[in-house]
């Protein structure tokens, strides 16, 4: 009982050096509590936000996380980790800018449910939808296709640039199976059907906490374990330009100067699943947005990367 009594008085000290922007000595009160309750996810929720304070991201991150185990819908703590990496427009209003800008002729999207990103493909541009299980509840593009079936179907059995006129794909959408290897798998495909300066995009690989991006969909809210796709881009294929955009709720990344003729993910697929699939979430305790590739939220930025003159021949 004492215990408890003298935690939480440490506790309060620390909320109240909190209020004051005095987070250095906040978390040293905050420590205390921690040290005699340590099991309390509202003491680690206050401890993350001393060290955001304090710019220690990679601090708050880990306690945010411990915040999340112990009380799995600790709305500060998510809040907060969100707060901290993105921010501005939602992925959607991003994706509309970039349908805008760009005017593909041509758009191949992974992963439609209810229709709700494929809807701002730009009038004129042929796209195609593929999903298992569509459930469209807003009004596609004149001439908007959809595929029922997965994607790995949809790239065995289909001859993608006779279903797009002979024309390559010009912009793509990766969002469907929330599976690393399924991604992989996408951007594989993808990739090959692509022109060089093509576009392709990949929702949800900038993971919230651990729960929302484990293998086994846990949440309503899930973003799976996609961000090992841009680790593994980062490391094996160097010519590629990865960029995660911050945008909310899960980051979308940008991958551009596409080799369609590479061989590498094909000939190393197993390799790379076993490498991958065996890296922990862990991983992205520390340096998260570097490792990530994050860049704001800024559509002058995005614009810029986009507009960027391709480096493959
Ligand atoms: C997050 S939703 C897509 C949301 C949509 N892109 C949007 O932003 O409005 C993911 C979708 O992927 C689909 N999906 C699951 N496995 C798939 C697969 N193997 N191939 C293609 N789509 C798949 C699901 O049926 C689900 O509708």
């Amino acid at each position: 009982m004492l215990r408890k009594v003298l935690a939480e008085a440490m506790f309060y000290q620390g909320v109240a050096l909190l209020k004051e922007d005095r987070a250095r000595r906040a978390a040293l009160y905050l420590a205390l509590a921690r040290r005699l309750e340590p099991q309390n996810a509202d003491f680690l929720f206050a401890a993350a936000r001393a060290a955001d304070r304090a710019k220690r991201g990679d601090k708050a991150v880990q306690y945010c996380e411990r915040a999340l185990e112990l009380r799995p819908d600790h709305p500060g703590a998510h809040e907060l980790l969100t707060r901290m990496f993105l921010h501005g427009e939602d992925y959607f209003h991003v994706l509309a800018r970039i349908h805008g800008h760009l005017r593909p002729m041509t758009y191949v999207e992974i992963g439609v449910e209810t229709g709700a990103s494929l809807a701002l493909a730009a009038p004129g541009t042929v796209a195609l939808g593929i999903d298992p299980a569509p459930a469209i509840q807003f009004e596609l593009p004149d001439g908007a296709r959809i595929f029922a079936e997965t994607s790995d179907d949809f790239f065995a059995k289909r001859d993608v640039r006779a279903e797009l006129g002979g024309l390559p794909v010009g912009l793509a959408l990766i969002d469907g199976m929330h599976h690393f290897d399924f991604a992989l798998r996408d951007f594989m495909n993808l990739e090959r059907v692509c022109a060089p300066g093509s576009t392709i995009l990949i929702h949800d690989c900038f993971p919230h906490d651990r729960r929302t991006a484990s293998r086994e969909r846990q949440t309503a809210f899930w973003s799976g374990d996609v961000w090992r796709l841009v680790v593994l881009l980062k490391k094996y294929r160097p010519e590629l330009w990865i960029s995660t955009i911050a945008a909310p709720p899960t980051g979308l990344a940008v991958v551009r100067n596409l080799n369609p003729s590479s061989r590498f993910i094909a000939d190393n697929f197993e390799r790379l699943c076993r490498e991958f699939l065996a890296l922990d979430y862990g991983y992205l305790d520390k340096g998260r947005k570097v490792k990530l590739n994050l860049i704001p939220n800024d559509w002058n930025k995005i614009r810029e990367l986009l507009d960027r003159p391709i480096a493959v021949p």
